[in-house]
């Protein structure tokens, strides 16, 4: 169970043993190379429940959108980018543009009443963590090495301490860890 307060940046992802998020060709069958026979969607439901909006890269929003299936969310969807121009034509009720400062780009949207925010993609968590703006980490590990490809974490300029608020061991293989900042 992962009650989530006001006025947070949270993020929710899933990573091989050797700290990657996507492999090499951006590939993430892996993902899945657990047996799931139950179809368990191991709390993302009820974590999404308790998001307002998530804020995520570029990168991820078209990895999304090439998905094979029905948009995912049900909360508005920000997407950094410095590049595009506009939201492609058919996403545009789902999602919105966003570029500037991270500080600047969180009090707005916090303004506008998204408090609890679910921050997605790699480049994009790591800019958050370098401005030292996440609040909580939740973390399934998958047990394979991938050997390269897009990474969750980078360098930082100080070390963050993080207390940990819960652990579960998932159909025995993955371990979702969920760790809170200590400020
Ligand atoms: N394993 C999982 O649970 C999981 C979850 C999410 C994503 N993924 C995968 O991981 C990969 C993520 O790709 P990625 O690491 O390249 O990152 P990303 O964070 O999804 O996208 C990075 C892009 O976001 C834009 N951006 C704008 N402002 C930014 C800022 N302040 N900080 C960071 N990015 C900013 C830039 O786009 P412009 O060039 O347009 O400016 C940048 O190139 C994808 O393959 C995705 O499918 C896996």
């Amino acid at each position: 169970m992962h009650r989530v307060t006001a006025m947070k940046n949270i993020v929710y992802i899933a990573t091989s043993l050797d700290g990657y998020i996507a492999d090499r060709d951006g590939g993430l069958d892996w993902l899945h190379s657990i047996p799931n026979p139950d179809h368990s969607d191991f709390g993302w439901a009820e974590f999404m429940a308790g998001v307002d909006a998530l804020v995520m890269g570029r990168t991820t929003f078209e990895t999304v959108c090439g998905f094979d299936c029905d948009w995912p969310y049900n909360k508005p969807v920000f997407v950094l980018s410095n590049t595009l121009t506009e939201i492609p034509e058919n996403y545009q009720d789902k999602a919105e543009l966003v570029s500037g400062a991270l500080p600047e780009i969180i009090n707005t949207l916090n303004k506008r009443g998204f408090e609890n925010l679910y921050i997605d993609g790699g480049k994009t968590v790591q800019s958050f963590l370098t401005e030292d703006l996440i609040d909580d980490l939740i973390i399934t590990q998958i047990p394979v090495l991938l050997g390269g490809g897009s990474r969750l974490f980078s360098d930082l300029p100080a070390h963050q301490a993080y207390e940990l608020v819960n652990s579960e061991v998932l159909l025995g293989a993955m371990i979702k860890n969920h760790y809170r900042r200590v400020r």
